[in-house]
């Protein structure tokens, strides 16, 4: 049987304490719990998860959004190596804490990313306090069994000093520890990535680019960082190359500054050996008011239509190429439509003939 690889191994906590046993959740608001506000035992093998481990090992998953979930959606358990065989130990209720953790590291960046700021943010030293009180008192003790540790959330792994200085600590308490990363990259060179000793421990690198050229990733980042970002990719896809990323993906947040470059950033992808993942701006708290000018995926919006053909593009039949759901749907329905006119066409000319 196989089973949902997360439910039984992976939690990751948001700003408020809640907790989430994946990502897709989190989009679709399904906490377990607080972990400021229940113990963390209790969240583990809470009625909900509990109820959801059991469907899973039933082959079932009524409470995942199949909409959001890109594993769920693209070929859903037999096609998706999320889903692996359940092990001995995968039972409804866990004895084993999680092996895969994620808790914010504050919003400390390096960039002032049009979807999600419009000032650089960095922690006064209260914030910083605070921070490491929640880290020895409240995240430490969960990670008695970790192994993964991710960082996404809000701010970024390496444009950030708290959370350089976490890899570091978690790595001095757990050497044997390996990460996920998320990162804008800018700041994700051979410097930063050797002297917190990562070049052997990264399973998965995700670098969000959302470009092809200087232009476009200032429009985006707001900060002068592509020439840094170029070297520090070259440096990357060595690592790469010598089989220490085993998963290495760019990601594309589609948006009306960037739309144009989608299909160039297949080839871009390809160039350093990494996936190319697409998917559409969302309408997040941090966006504000921007959101409607941004989301050309939207019907609404005035480069929609012009977007939308921009999807049949044989270049994102590429094997490397990663679609959201939503983006999916767009292209599919756009392939089908210049199909169906293409064919009215072909008639309409043999008619014409005779
Ligand atoms: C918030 S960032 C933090 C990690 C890191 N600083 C980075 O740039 O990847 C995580 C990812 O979320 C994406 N993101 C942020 N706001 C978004 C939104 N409103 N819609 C879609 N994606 C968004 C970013 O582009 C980035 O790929």
């Amino acid at each position: 049987m196989k089973v949902c690889w997360e439910l039984f191994n992976a939690i990751e906590i948001t700003d408020d304490g809640s907790v989430y046993v994946c990502c897709e959740q989190r989009v679709s608001k399904f906490s377990v719990g607080n972990i400021f506000k229940d113990k963390f035992e209790d969240i583990w093998n809470c009625e909900k998860l509990v109820k959801m481990r059991e469907a899973a090992l039933k082959g079932e998953y009524p409470y995942c959004n199949h909409g959001i979930c890109e594993k769920l959606s693209r070929g859903g358990v037999e096609k998706n190596d999320l889903f692996i065989e359940a092990l001995p130990s995968y039972k409804p209720v866990m004895t084993l804490f999680p092996i895969q953790i994620a808790f914010p590291l504050e919003r400390d960046c390096n960039a002032k990313c049009i979807y999600c700021r419009d000032e650089i943010i960095s922690s006064k030293k209260e914030q910083i306090e605070l921070f490491n009180d929640k880290f020895n008192n409240i995240y430490l003790p969960i990670m008695k069994d970790v192994s993964i540790f991710t960082v996404n959330d809000m701010g970024d792994a390496f444009g950030s000093k708290l959370s350089r200085q976490v890899i570091k600590n978690i790595i001095n308490r757990y050497p044997k520890i390996k990460f996920k990363l998320m990162t804008n990259g800018i700041c994700a060179g051979e410097k930063f990535i050797k002297e917190l000793d990562l070049e052997n421990r990264i399973v998965e690198f995700s670098i969000s680019i959302n470009a092809v050229c200087e232009k476009t990733h200032y429009k985006i980042f707001r900060v002068r960082g592509w020439k840094l970002l170029l070297k520090n990719l070259k440096y990357i896809s060595k690592l790469k190359k010598m089989g220490k990323i085993p998963s290495f993906h760019f990601k594309f947040v589609v948006c009306s500054n960037n739309w144009k470059e989608m299909a160039k950033f297949v080839k871009f992808a390809s160039k350093y050996g990494a996936n190319a993942d697409f998917w559409e701006v969302r309408d997040y708290w941090t966006l504000e008011n921007k959101y409607e000018d941004l989301a050309v995926h939207n019907e609404t919006h005035k480069d929609f239509e012009a977007f939308v053909k921009s999807l049949v593009n044989p270049a994102f039949n590429e094997k490397h190429v990663v679609f959201s759901p939503l983006l999916m749907k767009l292209r599919n329905k756009a392939i089908s439509e210049k199909e169906a006119k293409s064919e009215k066409s072909i008639w309409q000319k043999f008619f014409k003939i005779k």
